[in-house]
């Protein structure tokens, strides 16, 4: 059984579309999002919709939070606070009650695949802590059982690997997943990169070949531009998707 597993849409139905394009030509029916579809992006309600139709699951961020006005919106910084107060002005009742209902985290069982999928670490899930090293994917290990862990959150796609308690990064966007190893693996922002790649990023998880790959899909940036643009977004939230940081 294959996967996809795809996180921080922030509201780019471009980048979003491009993405399910890329998913259904891989013939993957099974379809799960790691949150913040909102906030950023001038299609919140678009995202949503889409999303709700066919993901299996979907759990919150800390965008979708703050976007229902719940949250500390007091920590964001100026950028992401005007995004989020514009997006719960736009925001219709079938997102705003999508985005109510999502859970923190969603166990994925299936046969051959066990796995946690939660938006930010599944240390303290609530307090939104990154996972940027390998200090912070230790305290992950540390905090659950699970073998297979997808984030999502930092936008930066990466693999954490533990074996016998040691935790390293993995350097390449794909691995086979041994039997006596744990995986965290940060899956990218489909709608905001920021590791200096513009393209929108996917993660297949392929249950039979026991493998995950992070894909780039290459998207219409300029139309999500002019989008953010004619909704008087601040202008750094259009520039920053041309250059991916
Ligand atoms: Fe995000």
């Amino acid at each position: 059984m294959k996967f996809a597993i795809l996180s921080d849409i922030h509201a780019n139905f471009e980048a979003l579309e491009a993405v399910l394009r890329d998913i259904e030509a891989a013939h993957i029916q099974r379809i799960f999002c790691l949150g913040d579809i909102v906030g950023y992006g001038a299609n919140p309600n678009e995202c949503c919709t889409r999303i709700s139709e066919i993901a299996e699951a979907r759990v919150l961020g800390n965008h979708d939070e703050a976007c229902l006005g719940k949250g500390h919106i007091e920590h964001f910084n100026s950028v992401a606070r005007m995004a989020a107060l514009w997006t719960q002005k736009v925001m219709d009742e079938p997102t705003r009650d999508y985005l109510e209902r999502a859970p923190m985290s969603f166990p994925l069982l299936t046969g051959d695949v066990e796995a946690l999928l939660v938006h930010a670490s599944p240390y303290h899930p609530n307090d939104w802590h990154y996972v940027l090293s390998e200090h912070d994917a230790a305290a992950a290990f540390r905090s659950c059982p699970d073998k297979l862990i997808f984030v999502g959150h930092s936008h930066v796609p990466g693999i954490f690997v533990e074996r016998g308690g040691e935790v390293i990064f993995h350097r390449a966007l794909a691995a086979t997943l041994e039997p006596d190893a744990r995986y965290l693996v940060n899956v990218g922002s489909v709608g905001q990169p920021r590791d200096g790649d513009p393209r929108g990023a996917w993660c297949l998880l392929d249950g039979e070949a026991r493998t995950v790959t992070v894909n780039r899909v290459t998207y219409d940036v300029e139309a999500a531009q002019a989008k953010i643009r004619a909704a008087k977004l601040p202008e750094i939230l259009a520039s920053r998707l041309a250059w991916g940081e």
